[in-house]
């Protein structure tokens, strides 16, 4: 398939029905980077990120700080994964080490969701998790400590079980921009280790190699976390899917050569108008497929809208240890002194993206009149 034809796919997809399915049932257990163990008083099970893809080992947060700390050092990253993971986070704060059988627990609620609000600024699935877990609490309040818990965590567990299914749906509705016989380009991570299961961007790479589809996809290395190399490339192989590590600047080259027809991308927040928050690098891989005539596409569930803010000037940006640039890794390969900037994102402007993908359908134009309309 040609990039024309996958632009002419996207003219075709202006879907605003609920989802057929579509797709095969994998064989194999989904990956799933996060669990909850047990029941009000049992913890929070993540797949350690930092150490992929040389070992695969699970920490247990069972107190808010291991938690925070883990969503902090990336060992739990991707914007839906750190939303379920603090919507987990309220059980933690209401479970051992606050031990106050009492009506009191709402003031609680409110400080742990402050408190892991500051653990990263640009997801902005963390702060929906997090007002969803408030509105919860709230609707709460005059019941018993242990009523309470039990209610907050089924409210997380169906968290992460409307995540898992907006996942699917996604990738129903993406799948047929695939290529088949062609390539895609992705950048970072936004697999099932972002989300509960099964990813946003590779969503569709997933639905569409369970369908029988051939492509190639080419990952971005991803500097400087190498969430791509690392994470993506991993997942990719894991699923069957013939996958080329490239690094990124080598993104360029590949389009030049031909060899890619589709961009897809998750997103961290998306304004009123579509501007997009993603990893940093996403704004530069976006200009150059509109240099090369390619379609660019972000794939995304509705909790990662922020229609609160008209456009992407209004999100905040992480900024980064330099030492992640110039001792990445834990090799020095800069002067120890040298200033960096290092910002986790940017922000790729509306125009352009040629569709968001959504798991309600395929936005397309992105205008904030078509987001409302699909969204509101
Ligand atoms: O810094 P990270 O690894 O949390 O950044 C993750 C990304 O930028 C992802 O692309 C984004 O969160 C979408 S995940 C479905």
């Amino acid at each position: 398939m040609t990039a024309a034809l996958v632009h002419a796919a996207l003219s075709d997809a202006r879907i605003y029905t609920a989802p057929m399915n579509a797709t095969r049932t994998p064989a194999a257990e989904p990956l799933r980077p996060l669990r909850w163990i047990g029941g009000t008083d049992g913890c929070l099970e993540l797949i350690d990120q930092t150490l992929l893809p040389g070992e695969l080992r699970w920490i247990a947060c069972r107190d808010l700080p291991t938690l925070f700390d883990a969503i902090r050092r990336l060992a739990v990253r991707g914007a839906p994964a750190i939303g379920v993971s603090a919507a987990y986070g309220v059980v933690l704060g209401l479970g051992r080490g606050w031990e106050k059988p009492t009506r009191d627990w709402p003031p609680r609620v409110a400080e742990v969701c402050d408190y892991l609000a500051g653990s990263r600024p640009t997801a902005v699935n963390l702060f929906w998790a997090l007002d969803r877990m408030r509105r919860r609490a709230d609707a709460l309040r005059g019941h018993s400590l242990d009523e309470a818990r039990e209610a907050l965590l089924a409210e997380a567990h169906v968290i992460r079980d409307e995540d898992a299914a907006m996942c699917r749906a996604i990738g129903r509705f993406g799948m047929e921009l695939i290529p088949d016989g062609g390539g895609v380009l992705t950048h970072c991570n936004a697999g099932a280790l972002a989300t509960s299961e099964y990813g946003t961007a590779l969503a569709l790479m997933y639905a569409a190699h369970e369908a029988g589809r051939r492509f190639r996809a080419y990952v971005d290395e991803t500097r400087p976390l190498l969430q791509g190399a690392r994470l993506t490339a991993w997942e990719l192989m894991q699923a069957g899917i013939e996958t080329t590590l490239i690094c990124d600047s080598v993104a360029a080259q590949v389009m030049r050569e031909g060899r890619v027809q589709l961009v897809v991308t998750g997103a961290d927040r998306i304004a009123a108008n579509g501007d997009v928050a993603n990893k940093i690098g996403t704004y530069g891989v976006a200009v150059l497929a509109r240099a090369h005539g390619v379609p660019f596409c972000v794939a995304a569930p509705s909790s990662t809208f922020d229609l609160s803010i008209p456009d992407g000037s209004r999100i905040p940006i992480e900024q980064r240890d330099p030492d992640e640039i110039r001792a990445g890794f834990g090799r020095r390969t800069a002067p120890a002194d040298v200033a960096c900037y290092s910002p986790a994102f940017d922000v790729t402007p509306a125009e352009y993206i040629t569709a968001l993908i959504t798991e309600r359908g395929v936005i397309r134009p992105v205008t904030a009149e078509n987001i409302r309309r699909m969204l509101v």
